[in-house]
């Protein structure tokens, strides 16, 4: 998500002027950073960065400095105070307003803009309606020309008791349908093959709000977004586990080009946690999910976000957890230790996990994910896979892309590849975190 707001800021930039990247963060006239406070670390690191900017700058009285994005929205005018040379604060439903208020700031080079409203019936704003209009809808060099990211909706209404994200990114609001169609339509047009829909949680997509003249679902969002000719491939993310219907798993049956792949965060693999975490579901029902989705396609490859060291986790929960991740046995993970963050009921509750606790269950956690995910990578040794270029470097003689599992591949590209193409590559080599392989002709 934050990469596609990146992207919407670069492009409303490019508009005013704003349109080659620094080399380094002195030299810039402007520097924003887009921030996240998911876990403290992230929200940590915006202090560092903001920190060694300061007085570092080429010309520091000039330069503009904007903080964006979740930790904008939570800290607010503290960042004022406790870093004087940042210039703009703007949340996250408020980064649309950049460009205008970089315009204000370089006529008062010293000015302080905090703009951090966050309103339930806000609308992502539809792409020829964005500020700086002729700009939005070019694609800048920044971003590659054949996959892209489509924002259907934002916020989250599900307040896990460790998770920040309801209260900086707001109430869950789904875009309009025809807003969405139409920006997938243009992206496609303009030669994308690719679109990954985005969402904190794309299952309740048109439920919370109305989309369009009758009542969608997302299964019906993603036939739509299916139809449009020319797009060749179909991701989503991030489905909750309990919300995800067995409609959407029929999608799988239905629409060719909805890639086997799915991300479906499990957080723990023990029915207390994941009661404490509110959660929604049990172990037991995600398994099902699960299943039922290796039915429809056998070759999708799972991935999951674990929370380890969750305030009251147990040796035995955390076994569950191991547990777990043995029965599913993801291709990948992203996993996180717990840290407390503001607002959240989880700060408050008693039997923290002692430090060295966690991080010895990380450890352990990441071993048993590497040598599953080796395992797991190893499978595809003698296949051949349908890859989508994302890079090629002809000096080296080196391209990479993706799978429809996602799966990234390296291989010798031809002269006459190039970025967006699809090639058939057999898979010669497996490594923990990509695969290897030559093109056949
Ligand atoms: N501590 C650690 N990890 C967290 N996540 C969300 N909140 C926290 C927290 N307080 C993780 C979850 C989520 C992912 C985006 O970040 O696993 O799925
Ligand atoms: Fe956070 Fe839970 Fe919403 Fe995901 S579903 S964004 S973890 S509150």
């Amino acid at each position: 998500m934050n990469l596609r707001d990146s992207e919407i800021m670069r492009q409303m930039l490019a508009g005013i002027g704003y349109a080659t990247q620094a080399a380094t963060p002195e030299h810039a006239d402007l520097v924003v950073i887009n921030t996240c406070s998911v876990r403290a670390k992230a929200e940590q690191k915006v202090y560092s960065l903001l920190g060694q900017l300061k007085g570092n700058a080429t010309d520091s009285a000039k330069q503009i400095v904007a903080v964006t994005g979740c930790v904008a929205q939570q800290e607010g005018s503290t960042l004022f105070q406790r870093m004087p040379h940042v210039n703009i604060v703007l949340g996250t439903q408020q980064i649309y307003r950049l460009a205008d208020l970089v315009l204000a700031a370089e006529q008062e080079s010293s000015s302080h803009t905090l703009a951090t409203g966050l309103s339930s019936s806000f609308v992502i704003p539809a792409f020829h309606k964005l500020p700086f209009p002729a700009v939005s809808q070019q694609i800048t060099d920044e971003e590659p020309r054949h996959k892209r990211f489509v924002n259907i909706m934002q916020g989250c209404n599900n307040f896990c008791a460790y998770c920040v994200v309801p209260y900086t990114r707001g109430r869950e609001i789904s875009r309009p349908l025809g807003h969405i169609l139409d920006e997938a339509q243009a992206l496609v047009e303009s030669g994308v093959k690719e679109i990954t829909l985005l969402g904190q949680n794309v299952n309740s997509y048109g439920q919370t709000n109305r989309v369009a003249d009758t009542p969608v679902t997302f299964s019906d969002l993603l036939r739509q977004v299916a139809r449009i000719s020319g797009l060749q491939r179909l991701r989503f993310t991030t489905s909750h586990p309990k919300d995800l219907s067995p409609e959407l798993i029929g999608c799988f049956d239905e629409l060719d080009i909805l890639c086997p792949q799915f991300h479906l965060p499990v957080q723990s693999g023990s029915n207390a946690v994941l009661r404490r975490m509110n959660r929604g579901y049990t172990r037991e029902e995600y398994l099902s999910k699960v299943e039922q989705l290796l039915e429809r396609r056998p070759e999708m490859a799972i991935a999951t976000d674990i929370i380890i060291g969750f305030p009251g986790e147990t040796e035995e929960d955390f076994s569950l957890t191991l547990d777990l991740l043995r029965q599913v046995r993801y291709h990948s993970s992203f996993f996180f230790k717990y840290s407390d963050r503001p607002h959240t009921p989880a700060a408050t509750f008693p039997d923290k996990v002692e430090p060295a606790v966690a991080s010895r269950r990380f450890q352990e956690f990441q071993e048993l994910q590497d040598h599953i995910s080796l395992e797991r990578n190893q499978e595809y040794l003698g296949k051949t896979v349908e890859v989508l270029i994302d890079q090629i470097n002809r000096k080296a003689s080196t391209a990479n892309g993706r799978t429809p599992t996602n799966h990234i591949v390296h291989f010798p590209p031809e002269p006459q590849h190039n970025q967006g193409d699809l090639v058939q590559v057999r898979i010669t080599g497996a490594g923990r975190h990509s695969l290897k392989g030559e093109t056949l002709p």
